[in-house]
């Protein structure tokens, strides 16, 4: 008994030991005064830790989230000393809150050199938006499909500017088809369970990054995807809410979240920032694009994004799904 426990300790301390040694770091040091970031999900977990990260490096930084993000600012400020600093607040659930905020940083900001699509969440179930749109696949993937082709121009006016998509190794158990890319809410209770639909709109985060990889390949501007590594932050919590437990995968993984196994052996939100940072600023990637990184180094992607063909059609739909006008694609 004794030697099994010593066993099961041992092992433990390997495991958090080689996570802790494989965790990519960004050692790059870059000045960013002079530039401008815009980060979604900036309020919370990893996207705050990146709005941190740059702040502290010079940059000015927008916020942009669901929520009030004055406390955030605030704490950015003490602790970084940078007030270069702009909240905003808006929904990717909705098509025209985005509009409205990519309008809103067009006219008021002369310059945009990252753009990085960090919000995103699980567990919203199975409803449909006013948009008449799935509200997982809208939040994660349509809101940031729309609001990067509305800030393309004003990205490749401050190119050298890059485009960044925080995606998830969760894109390798996609099931996406031209068919579920949007569901009705029967047809997403009857076919897909949250980590489904998650998986999906993660995988379309690489196929959307990829896509304006090659769309915009001699623009200066570049787009990368990235896993960010399993970070102990809120989406945990929320995507357990709307879970169902009739999958396996799903309650194995609720087993590891509730007995605080994943908050020991998983990242940090500053941990789990770094990949994020690292394409942001990192001089040493600053002509790649179209990869997918994890731990700061570049990682196959799921065989779909390979797929000409379907990302394509994924890309096509896409637009029809946002009401993209002719003269905003590209
Ligand atoms: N944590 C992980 O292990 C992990 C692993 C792989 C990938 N990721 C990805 O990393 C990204 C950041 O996640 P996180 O772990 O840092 O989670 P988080 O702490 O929950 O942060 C996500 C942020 O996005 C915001 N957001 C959610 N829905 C929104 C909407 N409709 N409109 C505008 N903003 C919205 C959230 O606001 P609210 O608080 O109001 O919801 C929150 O501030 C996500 O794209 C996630 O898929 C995370
Ligand atoms: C989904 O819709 C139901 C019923 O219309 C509502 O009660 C619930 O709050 C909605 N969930 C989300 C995440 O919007
Ligand atoms: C952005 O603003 C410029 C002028 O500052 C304007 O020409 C352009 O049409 C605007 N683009 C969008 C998408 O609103
Ligand atoms: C999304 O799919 C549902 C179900 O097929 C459909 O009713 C809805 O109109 C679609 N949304 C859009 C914007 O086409």
């Amino acid at each position: 008994m004794f030697v099994f426990v010593v066993l099961i300790l041992l092992a433990v301390i390997i495991v958090k030991v080689a996570c802790k040694l494989t965790a990519g770091r960004c050692k790059s040091n870059v000045c960013l005064v002079g530039k401008t970031a815009l980060i979604t999900g900036g309020n919370s977990g990893i996207g705050y830790q990146t709005a941190l990260a740059l702040a502290g490096r010079g940059c000015r930084v927008i916020i942009a989230d669901k929520d009030n993000c004055d406390e955030s600012k605030e704490n950015i400020i003490k602790a970084t000393g940078n007030s270069n600093l702009v909240v905003k607040t808006f929904d990717l659930a909705s098509l025209d809150s985005v509009r409205e905020l990519a309008k809103d940083i067009n006219a008021t900001e002369e310059r945009l050199d990252i753009l990085i699509n960090n919000a995103g969440t699980s567990g919203l179930g199975h409803n449909i938006t006013k948009d008449g749109l799935h509200l997982g696949m809208q939040v994660n993937h349509f809101g940031g499909f729309l609001l990067t082709h509305l800030l393309v121009d004003l990205l490749k006016k401050s190119a050298p500017s890059r485009i960044i998509f925080v995606s998830s190794i969760g894109a390798f158990i996609h099931k996406l088809t031209l068919k579920n890319l949007n569901l009705s809410e029967e047809q997403s209770k009857e076919s897909m369970s949250q980590l489904s639909i998650y998986a999906n709109s993660k995988l379309c985060n690489i196929l959307t990054s990829d896509g304006f990889a090659e769309k915009l390949k001699g623009t200066g501007v570049t787009s990368n995807s990235l896993h960010p590594g399993v970070v102990y932050t809120p989406i945990y919590r929320k995507h357990f809410s709307g879970v169902e437990f009739n999958d396996i995968l799903n309650f194995l993984c609720y087993g590891v979240v509730k007995y605080g196994a994943l908050k020991f052996f998983a990242k940090d939100a500053e941990e789990g920032a770094q990949t994020t940072i690292y394409l942001a600023l990192s001089k040493t990637i600053k002509d790649v694009t179209g990869k997918y990184f994890i731990d700061c180094k570049p990682f196959m992607k799921p065989p779909a994004a390979y797929n000409k063909p379907f990302a394509e059609k994924i890309w096509k739909a896409s637009e029809d799904y946002v009401k993209l006008a002719t003269k905003e694609k590209l």
